[in-house]
């Protein structure tokens, strides 16, 4: 699909959808595997349980099944669909994942192609889109967040394997002249302090012929430093969304939701109480499914949604967070 130059002036938001996969490991199963205990994770981290994807769940097959269902909720034709962004650390195809699901739904007119930067990934992707709509360029995105961070966790790592899950999530989203529902967004990076959650290339040197070596592909494991990724995410996170409300001249009274990266309870927890939210609008489904990565914050918001939780209109200040280090910031009104 070409870009027009329509100039609209903002974005809707049409619809939401999600996925997670059938198994279930619990606290109590993963104390078998490694020295910990159902207490000591709760404690800690507000988790009791995460899904693990099975042989067919892959980030295409679980990235589809939400964007499906998010285009049924907005009852879009697949041919009007302009845009799909899939934001994706782990891409069942490196060259990436989101043609694929292009595919799958038979989206024939849209241009798709993934995004990464881990945890902040799905709330860049619904920036980036929203950016394509507003120019005018494109009238119709949807946008993804599907994670499969269980192929990558150390399952002998007591620190960190105990936090992630895998699942999916997937919002519609629509370029429109008379409103704008991204009220307002702000972005970072800062890759000095990248080693503190990174997952690496292993590359093996090899031989081609001769003297031309090459280097094989490969990767290792999640390699986290847990007490900097926290005292990071409690520090910059409510700085972001302080600046970014009294950009747009919002408090934390006019906001409905607290929409934050599932990582930890203690951090939503601290970061709620840090911007004076209520423990009410902190919203939390994060004992279930564990930190899905790009999946968490659409996962939450659909899960809200079908169970009317957040209505039309109701302003969410949300924040993804994470490797990269990345964090971002934008506050929403749903509808
Ligand atoms: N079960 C039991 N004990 C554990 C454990 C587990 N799963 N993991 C670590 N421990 C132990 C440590 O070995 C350490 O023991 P020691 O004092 O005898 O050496 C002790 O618990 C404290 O370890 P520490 O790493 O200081 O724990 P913590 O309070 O910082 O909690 C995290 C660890 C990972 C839960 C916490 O740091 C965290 O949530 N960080 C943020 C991570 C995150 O969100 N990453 C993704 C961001 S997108």
């Amino acid at each position: 699909m070409e870009g027009t130059n329509l100039h609209q002036i903002g974005v809707s938001f049409k619809g939401s959808g999600s996925y997670v996969p059938n198994q279930i490991l619990t606290n109590k199963k993963i104390s078998k595997k490694v020295d910990t205990s159902d207490e000591w994770i709760r404690s800690r981290t507000g988790i009791s349980q995460r899904r693990i994807s099975g042989l067919s769940e892959t980030v295409s097959e679980m990235g589809y099944k939400a964007a499906l269902a998010a285009i049924e909720m907005s009852k879009w034709d697949l041919e009007t669909i302009d845009l799909i962004i899939l934001a994706t650390s782990t891409p069942n195809d490196l060259f990436g994942s989101a043609p694929n699901i292009q595919a799958r739904l038979g989206a024939n007119n849209a241009v798709a192609f993934d995004l990464t930067a881990a945890c902040s990934g799905f709330l860049f992707a619904v920036i980036t889109a929203s950016q394509f709509l507003k120019a005018g360029s494109y009238k119709r995105a949807i946008v993804i967040g599907a994670d499969q961070l269980s192929s990558y966790v150390d399952w002998n790592d007591r620190r960190s394997c105990i936090l992630f899950g895998d699942g999916a999530g997937a919002i519609a989203i629509e370029a429109t002249n008379e409103l704008d529902n991204l009220i307002g967004f702000s972005m970072r990076s800062d890759g000095d302090r990248g080693a503190f959650l990174n997952l690496p290339s292993q590359n093996n040197q090899d031989l081609i012929i001769d003297d031309i070596t090459y280097l094989s592909g490969g990767y290792s494991t999640i390699n986290m430093n847990g007490q900097e990724v926290y005292k990071f995410a409690v520090r910059e996170v409510p700085l972001i969304i302080e600046n970014l409300l009294k950009k747009t001249n919002f408090n934390s009274e006019k906001i409905d939701w607290l929409l934050l990266h599932q990582a930890n309870q203690r951090i939503l927890d601290s970061v709620g109480d840090r911007l004076n939210f209520s423990p009410e609008k902190i919203l939390s489904n994060l004992t279930n499914y564990g930190n899905t990565s790009a999946a968490t914050i659409p996962l939450m918001l659909d899960e809200a949604i079908r169970n009317k939780k957040i209505k039309q209109n109701d302003i969410i200040a949300t924040s993804g967070f994470g490797a990269g280090l990345s964090w971002g910031a934008a506050l929403i009104k749903w509808g």
